[in-house]
């Protein structure tokens, strides 16, 4: 396959993401041969920077989240810097003037990528100027990649999605969410489909219930001011933690073809049992972090964070469970819980089969351990098998036994989410790439909660740092007979 040729274009190109993500992705890329000699990136922000100085930005950036110190100056060449006023539309007939003459430079081929890589109020009307002072009007290929968050609710999102709904065709839109290009999340994929051992067992006559997490040690750090206005669930669960949900109940796709998976994937959300005022208490629950002691170090509370309300109302952590109300699921809960200032950082996936209908090799506590299957996405990654084997001794008693793969020992370089995604963007490939449909789903279902939560106030804080969030994490489970494996 020939390397692909464009002019990628980042808008925010002096912000945190594009350096601490985008270059550091676009130089292993080009490490590793996957951008050809035809591609120059147009670095485009406010700030005015010399050629130089922007070339340095991008030097020092891969040497700090990179620490590889080669071939700099030569891939530093193909970038590129453009001052540029995202209000004034003369500006943008400047830049389409400098994306030409790079593309003749560089021989691109005509084809374009738009990277918005900046405060998501400029997505719809960059969007739109692009489309109308002809930018777009290239002769290869255009795409845009737009950044969480799409939207602040549905109603927000569906606004975005028709502003840039009208600059760009849905087939041109990669939107990204950077766990869709985690190299254990896209394999829950093949353990479940390439497997003969899993897939005749994922339903509901053999397991009992699924458990995603996503915690963090960190607290909100720098990000208060965004933060408070988002919460846990609009920043992790309508985005990541939904992604997953859909990855591990979809039906196996028609074909490995963007449209066959992201169609499987809607079908999941459009089977969530939706809730209403009066249940969301009784499916999802909330907490705050407060102070506490880690490490013998004392942290401070979410409420004394820069760019935080002294009272706020705002949740660090969301424990929930989601009913898929389909053939195959009906009756198996998705548990799912995320927050910060959590015990450990940890992203993992734990699928709990059903208990045989009688099992009389119990092991020395007289207890029967069920079988797990756990899916580790970050920071470890692997798949561990929780299993009972014999006791070693004179008696039949079982043992709870594990099989693991750890994907550390396999000894390759593992691509990062980023520079996997950008890889996709530039091939055409948007499978892991998120459809405007499972965008407004996902808000559609966590709207309801919001809104109960924007009304009936939390009584905040309720978890300590360092802690596994509130207690009633642990309620939503026991409740239904189930407790949270902390497997991590
Ligand atoms: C981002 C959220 O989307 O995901 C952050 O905005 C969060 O608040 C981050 O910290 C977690 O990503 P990861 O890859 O570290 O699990």
């Amino acid at each position: 396959q020939d390397t692909p040729r464009a002019i990628i274009v980042i808008f925010g190109a002096t912000g945190d993401l594009a350096n601490r993500k985008l270059y550091p992705a676009l130089y292993r890329l080009y490490r590793n041969k996957k951008l050809s000699d035809h591609f120059a990136v147009v670095g485009v922000a406010r700030r005015p920077l010399t050629q130089e100085d922007f070339r340095n930005n991008v030097k020092a950036s891969i040497e700090e989240y990179q620490g590889d110190s080669i071939d700099h100056d030569e891939f530093a060449s193909h970038f590129h810097y453009n001052p540029f006023d995202a209000q004034h539309l003369s500006e943008y007939q400047k830049l389409d003037n400098f994306i030409t003459e790079l593309d003749q430079h560089h021989q691109a081929g005509g084809n374009r990528l738009f990277y918005m890589a900046m405060a998501p109020n400029f997505f719809g009307p960059i969007a739109a100027n692009l489309k109308s002072q002809g930018l777009t009007d290239n002769k290869g290929w255009s795409r845009l990649v737009i950044e969480k968050p799409f939207g602040h609710n549905y109603e927000t999102a569906q606004a975005l999605n028709d502003q840039i709904g009208q600059a760009f065709d849905e087939d041109q839109i990669y939107r990204i969410d950077h766990y869709l290009g985690k190299q254990m999340i896209q394999n829950i994929e093949i353990v479940r489909f390439a497997n003969a051992m899993f897939e005749p067992l994922w339903n509901n006559q053999y397991i009992a219930n699924v458990q995603i997490t996503s915690s963090e040690v960190l607290g909100v750090e720098e990000r208060g001011r965004y933060y408070d206005e988002s919460g846990a669930l609009r920043d992790m669960i309508q985005n990541h933690l939904l992604q997953m949900v859909s990855l591990v109940a979809m039906e196996p796709p028609a074909k490995i073809h963007p449209d066959d998976i992201r169609y499987e994937k809607v079908k999941v959300l459009r089977s969530l049992r939706p809730l209403t005022d009066e249940t969301v208490d009784d499916y999802f629950v909330r907490g705050q972090y407060d102070k506490g002691i880690v490490d013998d170090v004392e942290l401070n509370g979410y409420r004394e964070s820069n760019g935080v309300e002294e009272d706020s109302n705002t949740e660090t952590f969301v424990a929930g469970k989601f009913m898929i109300d389909n053939f195959r699921w009906a009756g198996v809960p998705f548990y799912v819980r995320t927050g910060k200032r959590m015990k450990e950082k940890c992203t993992k996936i734990v699928v709990q089969f059903k208990d045989l209908p009688l099992n009389l090799y119990k092991d020395n506590e007289g207890t029967i351990n069920p079988n797990l299957l756990v899916i580790h996405v970050a920071p470890e990654e692997g798949i561990t098998m929780h299993l009972n084997a014999k006791k070693t001794d004179y008696g039949m008693t079982s043992k709870a036994i594990t099989m693991h793969y750890d994907k550390s020992l396999e000894n390759v370089e593992v691509p990062e989410a980023y520079e996997l995604l950008i890889n996709d963007c530039i091939n055409g490939d948007s499978t892991s790439f998120v459809h405007a449909d499972e965008v407004a789903l996902s808000w559609k279902f966590v709207d309801t909660i919001s809104k109960r939560w924007e009304k009936v106030k939390a009584n905040f804080p309720n978890y300590a740092s360092g802690m596994n969030g509130p207690d009633i994490s642990d309620t939503l489970l026991n409740k239904d007979g189930f407790h949270w494996w902390e497997t991590c």
